[in-house]
């Protein structure tokens, strides 16, 4: 039986630190569906289509990850593609607290389906979306943070909010 995974996130956008992961996870699983879910704690900047996007430009490479949106439960997904694990990066300790509620949820609305951890390289233990836009946001320097494309993109959006504004 193939091992199917889906790694689950916001990825608004994508950071060498997803990267790292999914780039790993697909060494160890057959097939990995990385997954554009809804967090409702975060306001994205990126539309779904658009983080979409820019993941599959990135993952272009490697043939045993495809990338996909859903916009109910993640267990419920898992469910759909016949998933059996879920695929989460640890940075530091400081995530534990977040990522043990998250996964003690998954297990409680499906037990069937196993949440497995990475740890992120540590070049990206720092690392976040969040921080990443933050720069971005500034006109720091983030080319060795994510990809070109997303570098470009990033700048794009920020160029463009900036043109709204003014
Ligand atoms: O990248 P993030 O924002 O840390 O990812 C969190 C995410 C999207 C994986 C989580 O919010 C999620 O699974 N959302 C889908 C809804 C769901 O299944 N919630 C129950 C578990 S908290």
């Amino acid at each position: 039986m193939a091992s199917i995974a889906v790694c689950p996130g916001s990825f608004d956008p994508i950071t060498y630190g997803h990267l790292d992961i999914i780039r790993r996870g697909a060494r160890v699983f057959d097939k990995v569906y990385v997954v554009v879910l809804n967090n409702s704690a975060k306001n994205p900047l990126f539309t779904v289509e658009e983080r979409i996007q820019l993941i599959k430009e990135v993952t272009k490479e490697i043939p045993n990850v495809m990338v996909d949106q859903f916009s109910g439960l993640l267990v419920e997904y898992a469910k759909t593609v016949k998933a059996t694990a879920i695929l989460r990066g640890l940075r530091a300790v400081s995530d534990f607290e977040y990522e043990m509620q998250i996964t003690s949820m998954n297990r409680f609305l499906n037990d069937d389906v196993e949440t497995f951890f990475m740890m992120t390289n540590n070049q990206y233990s720092f690392l976040s979306s969040s921080i990443v836009k933050e720069a971005a946001k500034y006109n720091g320097n983030i080319k060795e943070l994510v990809p070109p494309i997303v570098e470009k993109e990033l700048m794009r959006k920020f160029s463009n909010l900036r043109k709204q504004k003014s």
